[in-house]
């Protein structure tokens, strides 16, 4: 469905019924990351996913594309869909940036974080000089750039050597990446504020997931985050890397579902 938000048009799938669930999806993918999720978790919560602006099916204008901007679209997706009531946000990686700059914006809005393969932190010299340098390819080559460079990193090696089936499907989803979308991100992210502040003020349940072979992200961030944010539980999830939950949905699924019985006692 396409969701017309102050002019700019957003795409959006959202289904089930009850407490609900923002998936946010990574950079640069789209909300079909999330199906394996929506069609477990749309059977006892509303699941909303959404194409952030510039990716998927979502309208591409020229960025930056702050993650306050990004946030901003999703606070306006749901005003749009009328949804009052708190929400579940699940972020992964840049969709994670979202999800924690969204807290900090409207955190009245929010009854607890899926926090997947994504940190507080802002970008290093060395990371804001390699967005320039994939911005800057990215001009010259185009999208594709941004792809060959991030698939070899995306999953485990367990997950390219024994579900090469993943493969196919998620280079497509990255090459629906609109230029404008993918430039407008890496420069949002480039320039992104310091979340870690926000986190030891934070008092809503939160789950932080994190393959244990992420080649992106660290898994030392997910432990640093665990240990400051007051009612979290870390679980990271064992033949998985940056994709965690494409890789390993089962597992992603449960831990979800056992966040969703223990803390809201949704089952
Ligand atoms: C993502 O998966 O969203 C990106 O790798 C995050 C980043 O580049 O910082």
């Amino acid at each position: 469905m396409i969701a017309d938000l102050q002019g700019m048009q957003i795409a959006y799938d959202d289904k089930g019924n009850g407490l609900p669930i923002l998936f946010i999806h990574g950079f640069p993918l789209d909300r079909t990351l999330w199906t394996a999720q929506a069609a477990t978790i749309l059977k006892i919560c509303r699941t909303i996913s959404i194409d952030l602006r510039g990716h998927g099916e979502s309208q591409a204008i020229p960025g930056p594309y702050s993650m306050k901007m990004l946030a901003q679209d999703c606070n306006s997706l749901l005003n749009k869909l009328e949804i009052t009531e708190p929400v579940i946000l699940c972020g992964l990686s840049m969709g994670g940036y979202v999800t924690l700059e969204f807290y900090r914006q409207y955190p009245s809005r929010v009854a607890g974080l899926i926090l997947a393969a994504t940190r507080s932190g802002p970008d290093t010299a060395e990371g804001r000089a390699n967005r320039d340098k994939a911005i800057f390819e990215a001009r010259q080559q185009g999208v594709i750039s941004i792809v060959d460079s991030m698939l070899p990193k995306m999953l485990a090696q367990y997950t390219y050597k024994h579900r090469p089936e993943l493969i196919r499907p998620l280079r497509a989803m990255m090459l629906r990446t609109s230029l404008d979308g993918a430039i407008g991100a890496l420069e949002g992210m480039k320039n992104r504020s310091d979340s870690t502040p926000i986190l030891t003020s934070i008092r809503i349940p939160t789950l932080i997931l994190h393959g244990a072979e992420d080649q992106i992200i660290p898994i030392t961030v997910a432990k640093a985050m665990q240990t400051v944010i007051f009612d979290s539980t870390l679980r990271i999830l064992s033949e998985a890397g940056h994709l965690l939950n494409l890789e390993q949905p089962d597992l992603f699924n449960q831990a979800i579902l056992d966040f969703l019985a223990t803390s809201y006692h949704v089952r």
